[in-house]
């Protein structure tokens, strides 16, 4: 479904980001989308994908690295998708300063900072969909610091849903289960995976594509009455 401008997707060079930027993109709109590491791979999505898409690097963690993205983002941007966020499996007791705050700023601050931005440059009709995770929900042991900073990114985005309403700006919460990113295969062993796999009504894994396919319905008109919610996408885990 096509947008009216441009779409900033931040963390689109892998995972849940990437097979957004390719939907959007497939459905003729316009998009910018940020890597941090993933230089090459980002470059080889934009060479694929034609001149309607383009990358910029940014580390949501820094503030101006973000302002830089949006701006880079360039006039005309009609929707964002906040779609970075990382975990660790430490315990609670184990937690350590650098690793509170890395995870506040990762998956909490950065979501606070780009409502501000996307609040300030979206026009009527805008809207901004926030990738959180089912575990701010369901509160997995050795997760603390992911599901408290996903919890407070819910919360900023359901209040900017309220804030960002009189300018007609939409803003929701998209929850997925275990998906199989690179992300998850990089962090999770073979047999939590599995767990995984078969807890879902659906008994498998998300695939990135069966979120871009919410994320992109969501940002677009015929979710214009769909608002300070957050939508849950995890092949019915409860
Ligand atoms: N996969 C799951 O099972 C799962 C479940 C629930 C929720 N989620 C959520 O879904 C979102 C996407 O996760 P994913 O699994 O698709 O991850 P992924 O495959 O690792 O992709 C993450 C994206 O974020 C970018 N990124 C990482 N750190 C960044 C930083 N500090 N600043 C800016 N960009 C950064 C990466 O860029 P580079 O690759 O270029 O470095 C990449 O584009 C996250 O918010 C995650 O919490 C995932």
């Amino acid at each position: 479904m096509a947008q009216t401008g441009t779409v900033l997707v931040l963390g689109g060079s892998s995972g849940i980001g990437e097979a957004t930027v390719r939907r959007l993109v497939a459905g003729g709109t316009p998009v910018v989308f940020t890597h941090r590491t993933g230089a090459d791979r980002a470059g080889r999505i934009c060479a694929e994908l034609g001149p309607d898409v383009r990358t910029v690097h940014c580390d949501v963690r820094d503030p101006e690295s973000l302002a830089a993205a949006f701006a880079a983002a360039g006039e005309g941007l009609t929707g964002v998708v906040h779609c970075v966020g990382a975990w660790t499996y430490t315990r609670l007791a184990e937690l350590t300063l650098d690793e509170l705050d890395d995870a506040w700023a990762m998956n909490g601050r950065s979501v606070v900072l780009a409502l501000q931005h996307a609040g300030r440059l979206l026009p009527e009709g805008g809207a901004v969909v926030v990738v959180s995770s089912v575990a701010a929900e369901l509160a997995p042991p050795r997760q603390a610091s992911y599901v408290m900073t996903k919890a407070a990114a819910e919360a900023a985005a359901r209040v900017a849903a309220k804030e960002l309403g009189r300018q007609g700006i939409r803003v929701v919460v998209v929850r997925p289960g275990a998906t199989d990113t690179p992300q998850l295969r990089g962090s999770t062993s073979e047999k939590a995976i599995e767990a995984m796999a078969g807890a879902p009504a659906l008994r498998r894994l998300g695939a990135p594509d069966d979120l871009a396919g919410v994320i992109t319905f969501l940002l677009g008109p015929d979710a214009r009455w769909v608002t300070g919610t957050v939508v849950e996408a995890t092949g019915g885990l409860r």
